[in-house]
């Protein structure tokens, strides 16, 4: 694959880019639901004129190198490649230090989350690696993953915090992250999750951290205009339903938008107050019921799965994805990378899971992980799909048919990466 090294004066090209065998544009309305979801918008030999970090033209080749533009543009051939809309993972967990590998052997010889969890381990052992480290250390750790997220198709991401839970060490996740989002090119979009878990120096007394919450740091964290959302684990070993919706109402009067962690471990009524409190997104949703999926259909909730913590927890259960689609909701897909549950920046291997374990086809798969989580995260009007105005965010993936993305597993097909008009990632 050819890459010109000619640049222009404002520091990025106007690109030709042609050589797409498929181009999944995912044109067409936004959120989707139900059959829409399978709607790809794919283009057969197509191309794409970008100029500066915008789209100008997307279509057929021969209709796109017809353009004025188009002559002047750098040419990149990309060579047959399958092109989709680069990645919107919309639930990630990017700041932490270490692996936690022990629990995952624990696990495997019998323990459960929960039983690591009330140990001391689970979040709490990264919330005390967290407060141990420098921040120039877990800068350096969350800007090496985002190069390995940009190198696996991701071109814009949310990212929580959650793992300092005191005032210091929250406050040392969110500034790290909006350096990052100056300092590198992935689009990140910031939610405060103080309402993780509740700390260890306030297990005796969690409303006490609640009141702490929603008196101060909620409304500094809003003022400072330190994150857009605001999310709450809503589940058995973490906040319950009142106390979460003590916390959303909150968020939301001081204007965060809410997202919640909704019954990964049990039935809770998280699901609804999702629905409730107009959450942005609610995640997991594993243990969910049918009258919850009939809510959740109603309601602009997006449900984002996370079918990498079923596999890495080794759980039987999954979200009900087919039912929620049938239903008409608005489901996306999400890494949920983090140290605990997930540890993939891989949103391939997520269309593979989503694939198999939530049967849900190769197509709606790919609407999942790209517009959908866009709208999730109110960013559709500039990702999520490849349209005239939008940015020029795109992965190629050496594949023949676009099926072939999740078909392939275990192994890291995109070859290129373009953020912005900028190709930030290739692979020989
Ligand atoms: O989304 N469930 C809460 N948060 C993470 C797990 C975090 C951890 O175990 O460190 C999740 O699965
Ligand atoms: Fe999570």
């Amino acid at each position: 694959m050819a890459i010109p090294a000619l640049v222009s004066s404002l520091g990025v090209p106007d690109w030709l880019i042609t050589g797409c065998s498929e181009l999944l544009t995912l044109r067409g309305p936004v959120p989707r639901r139900g059959r829409g979801l399978r709607e790809l918008g794919i283009v057969r030999d197509g191309a794409l004129l970008v100029r500066d970090d915008r789209i100008v033209a997307v279509g057929p080749r021969r209709k796109v190198e017809r353009l004025g533009q188009a002559r002047r543009a750098e040419k990149l051939d990309l060579g047959g490649r399958v092109v989709v809309p680069g990645f919107v993972d919309s639930h990630t967990h990017l700041v932490f230090p270490t692996s936690r590998a022990e629990e995952y052997e624990q696990r495997i010889f019998g323990k459960t989350y929960r039983e690591i969890a009330r140990a001391g381990g689970g979040i709490s052992a990264t919330v005390r690696a967290v407060r141990h480290s420098s921040e120039k250390a877990l800068s350096e750790c969350a800007s090496a993953r985002l190069r390995e997220f940009a190198a696996h198709g991701t071109t814009t991401l949310e990212a929580k915090s959650g793992y300092g839970l005191n005032w210091k060490n929250e406050l040392k996740i969110l500034s790290i992250l909006q350096q990052l989002h100056q300092d590198q090119p992935l689009d990140i979009v910031q939610t405060f999750l103080g309402a993780h878990v509740v700390p260890p120096e306030f297990r005796k007394r969690p409303e006490t951290f609640v009141d702490l919450l929603v008196r101060a740091w909620i409304p500094a964290v809003a003022m400072a205009g330190l994150a857009a959302f605001c999310d709450v684990f809503c589940d058995r070993g973490a906040f319950s339903v009142p106390q979460a919706r003590r916390i959303l109402q909150t968020a939301r009067a001081c204007g965060l938008v809410p997202r919640i962690h909704a019954e990964q471990f049990a039935k809770t009524g998280a699901a609804r107050l999702a629905v409730e409190v107009q959450a942005a997104s609610a995640d997991h949703l594993d243990k969910i019921g049918r009258d919850d999926v009939r809510a959740l259909a109603l309601s602009n909730v997006v449900c984002t799965l996370l079918p990498g913590c079923s596999f890495h927890l080794g759980a039987s259960r999954c979200a009900p994805a087919r039912e929620l689609i049938a239903a008409g909701a608005i489901v996306a897909l999400a890494t949920d990378f983090n140290p605990g549950t997930s540890p993939t920046v891989s949103m391939p291997m997520i269309l593979s899971l989503a694939c198999t374990q939530l049967r849900m086809t190769p197509a709606e798969a790919l609407a999942a992980a790209t517009i959908n989580p866009a709208y999730s995260l109110r960013q559709h009007g500039r990702v999520g799909s490849l349209e005239v105005g939008k940015y020029a965010d795109l992965a190629a993936f050496d594949v023949a048919d676009y099926r072939e993305i999740p078909y392939y597993f275990g192994v890291n097909l995109c070859k290129l990466t373009m953020k912005r008009g900028v190709v930030i990632t290739t692979r020989s």
